[in-house]
């Protein structure tokens, strides 16, 4: 079996942040979204992997590399411009011969990983398996109608929902899903949708069978689902300190710090991790909080937050939360009255907070 990983697309919803960075390498817990998607697929024994990237940019394959650092091979794949899901798959009919593929949008993160879900596409001698999630707003995402235990029908973003259940990110198939990606026509937004693909192969009569994930899953296309998503993955996370504590801070909690980091006269409350080199001087890191390898804060409180790399935030005065930080961002002191902030602020900007 062989994974195949999206990594295209604007990623418009999470500007300002992708104006400079594509969306898949935004860090959830201090690590690139698109890598727990390559770890999923290696950990369900799966070496052979292709990456479709917007042709424009070499951004994916530069940072990803041939995929040596997992023991496993990555090809990418170019995609011109966005058209849909189903031509992403179209792309790689190449790339993935006659076997069977998993399908993965890069911009999604499950826990427990892929081995259950390649288990039950087998058991069920399936052309098709969908990952199903119980979500409050299906109207967002691709819905299956079920009767008796079967999927009847998909619908991409229904007005109305026929099920509570989202078709998550994450699909396997055999290869009659290249006759399906070949026989449609664009949808009302120009895309070639896989959730037609899906109607396709029902209507031609093969099996499309499905599995519920019953643990989290979140499509991380909007700020709010990259803040869960880090919720998430930082509650799963183990303890481990690397870097140095003084006398004076108060570590609690699952904290992971990294290596050549400092946490001085500072109270940490996890889960949180600590960057490498990043340093929290006479600070409050609250729960669920993401600081970037060489962050400096000091004399503020961060809470429930994802700062990127070498940003600095000093003295200020109220407490940051709810909030996403890109590269290299700096918020510094300026007259202020105590109220709160919440911030979504690009690569490079500079904020001063009156
Ligand atoms: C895409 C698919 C949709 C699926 C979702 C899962 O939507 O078109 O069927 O449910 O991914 O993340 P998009 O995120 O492109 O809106």
């Amino acid at each position: 079996m062989k994974a195949l990983i999206a990594s295209g697309g604007r990623g418009t919803r999470l500007r300002p942040i992708t104006h400079t960075q594509n969306k898949h390498l935004i860090p959830i817990a201090n690590k690139p979204i698109l890598y727990y998607a390559i770890e999923a697929a290696v950990d369900a024994g799966i070496k052979e992997i292709g990456i479709v990237h917007n042709a424009d940019s070499r951004e994916v394959p530069d940072y990803v590399g041939d995929g040596s650092k997992w023991g496993a091979k990555i090809s990418y794949i170019l995609q011109e411009t966005p058209g849909g899901l189903a031509q992403v798959i179209q792309l790689a009919e190449g790339f993935v011969g006659k076997e069977s593929f998993v399908f993965y949008l890069g911009d999604n993160m499950v826990v427990g990983g892929l081995k259950r879900f390649v288990e039950d596409f087998q058991r069920q001698q399936c052309n098709c398996l969908l990952t199903l999630a119980k979500v409050k707003d299906p109207e967002r995402f691709g819905v299956p109608e079920i009767q008796g235990g079967m999927i009847v029908g998909v619908e991409e973003k229904p007005n109305a929902p026929k099920s509570q259940y989202a078709v998550a990110g994450i699909y396997i198939y055999d290869s009659h899903i290249f006759e399906a990606v070949k026989n449609l026509k664009p949808s009302s937004r120009g895309e070639l949708e896989i959730s037609d693909a899906h109607q396709y192969l029902i209507d031609k009569g093969y099996k499309v069978g499905y599995t519920e994930i019953t643990g989290w899953w979140k499509d991380t296309g909007k700020p709010v689902d990259l803040l869960e998503a880090n919720r998430l993955v930082l509650d799963n996370a183990t303890a481990r300190n690397d870097g140095e504590v003084d006398q004076l801070s108060d570590v609690a909690g699952k904290v992971v710090i990294e290596a050549g980091a400092k946490v001085i006269n500072s109270k940490v409350r996890g889960p949180a991790i600590i960057g490498k080199g990043a340093v929290i001087e006479n600070s409050y890191i609250g729960p669920f909080t993401s600081i970037g390898d060489r962050t400096h804060v000091k004399n503020s409180e961060v809470e429930y937050s994802i700062i990127l790399r070498d940003c600095r935030i000093v003295s200020v005065g109220i407490r940051i939360e709810g909030s996403i930080l890109g590269n290299d961002v700096e918020i510094v002191e300026a007259n202020g009255k105590p109220r709160v902030h919440r911030f979504m602020i690009g690569d490079q900007s500079r904020i001063e907070i009156a």
